[in-house]
């Protein structure tokens, strides 16, 4: 049995990992994790006490953190300001926490020797033309558009220094576009669901061109327990699902799938910078380490999330009013 320090892990995709590890592990799970807005201690509810224990704090305190990387035998590092819009009203808590806070817990890490596993998103790729038949790979340069994908980028690049230099014994993950439970109102599809549930009209920056490549949060959890069982040290590994789809197709579908007419939704101001595409190659995984989505069939996925959503509204309700307030000062 293993202990693991989980940060960010009442988020979206750091709950959806707790949740796998005590479903599929022994492990002794730690969550270490600010609930800033986006985290949620509701998100844990109903696992068991004697394997779970929640500290809530700042990854970026060293002071505190040090003694729980100490403890643990791995850290499993979620934890960051993860919404591109957000990013661009106000960059600085995304410095802060997801550099200054990957710098504090690499630094303990390397005191204590811990093992390290950095999760982060293709974002840090940039993005590709809509017609283009690259997708991302492990070898891609670096090209981030966004305060949030910046910031990403710089924590990746703090990691591979912290491995070469300091021999940390580290691996990184960059996955594409999670969906799924737990996940916050703000994100693009929990935001149309809840809407559709609210008698809001979704809403879809620009023209809706835009495309990401779905994958199921569960199937992200499994191949980041994976690479942390059975990674190389100091690689990096691609999470993708093959999931390619334009935003206006997903807002579609969900009307599609919640019985409402395929053109009931608004076309609002496009977020500056908006990135294009990603599309994620996940060769390397699935060849060196035998990771496979499980969720295959995204409409399937999304009828399962949409489900999620309808029963759970206890969990979405109190940040939905919020959130859409700070759209609307955005004119989104
Ligand atoms: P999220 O915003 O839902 O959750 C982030 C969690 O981190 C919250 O619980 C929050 O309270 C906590 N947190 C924030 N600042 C903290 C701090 N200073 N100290 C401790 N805890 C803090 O994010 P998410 O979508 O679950 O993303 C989790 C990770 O996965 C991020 O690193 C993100 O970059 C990466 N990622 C996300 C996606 C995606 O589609 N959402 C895709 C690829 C990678
Ligand atoms: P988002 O969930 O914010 O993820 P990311 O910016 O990390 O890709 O957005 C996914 C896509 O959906 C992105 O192209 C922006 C778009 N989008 C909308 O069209 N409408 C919305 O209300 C939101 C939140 C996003």
């Amino acid at each position: 049995m293993a202990r693991l320090l989980v940060t960010g892990g009442a988020g979206f995709i750091g709950s959806n990992f707790v949740h796998h590890v005590i479903n599929h592990t022994d492990h002794h799970v730690t969550v270490l994790d600010k609930l800033t807005y986006a985290g949620n201690r509701a998100s844990l509810v109903g696992l068991p006490q004697s394997r779970l224990t929640f500290i809530e704090g700042d990854v970026a305190d060293s002071l505190s953190t040090d003694d729980l990387v100490a403890d643990a035998d791995a850290v499993v590092h979620f934890a960051a300001e993860s919404h591109n819009d957000n990013s661009l009203n106000d960059p600085s808590p995304f410095l802060q926490t997801n550099i200054v806070g990957s710098f504090a817990l690499l630094e303990a890490a390397r005191r204590h020797r811990t093992r390290f596993h950095h999760v982060s998103t293709d974002e840090v790729y940039g993005d590709l033309a809509l017609e283009d038949p690259m997708r991302f790979t492990e070898s891609t340069p670096y090209n981030p558009s966004s305060p949030y994908s910046s910031t990403k980028a710089a924590s990746d690049l703090l990691v591979r220094a912290w491995v070469r230099s300091f021999g940390v014994a580290a691996t990184i993950s960059n996955c594409s576009n999670n969906y799924g439970p737990y996940q916050h109102v703000e994100k693009f599809i929990p935001r149309q669901i809840t809407n559709v549930l609210r008698g809001i009209r979704p809403k879809l920056y620009g023209e809706g061109r835009n495309v990401r490549d779905w994958i199921h949060a569960d199937d992200h959890s499994a191949a980041v327990l994976m690479i942390l069982e059975k990674g190389r040290l100091g690689d990096t590994y691609l999470i993708g699902a093959d999931g390619e789809k334009d935003n206006k197709s997903v807002v579609e579908l969900i009307l599609h799938l919640m019985g409402q007419p395929a053109d009931a939704y608004d076309h609002v101001k496009d977020r500056v910078g908006h990135d294009l595409r990603y599309a994620i190659d996940s060769s390397k995984l699935r060849d060196e380490l035998g990771w496979q989505p499980i969720y295959r069939d995204f409409e399937s996925g999304l009828a399962a999330t949409i489900d999620w959503y309808r029963n759970h509204e206890d969990w979405w309700s109190p940040s939905k009013h919020a959130t859409e307030a700070l759209y609307a000062q955005y004119g989104q």
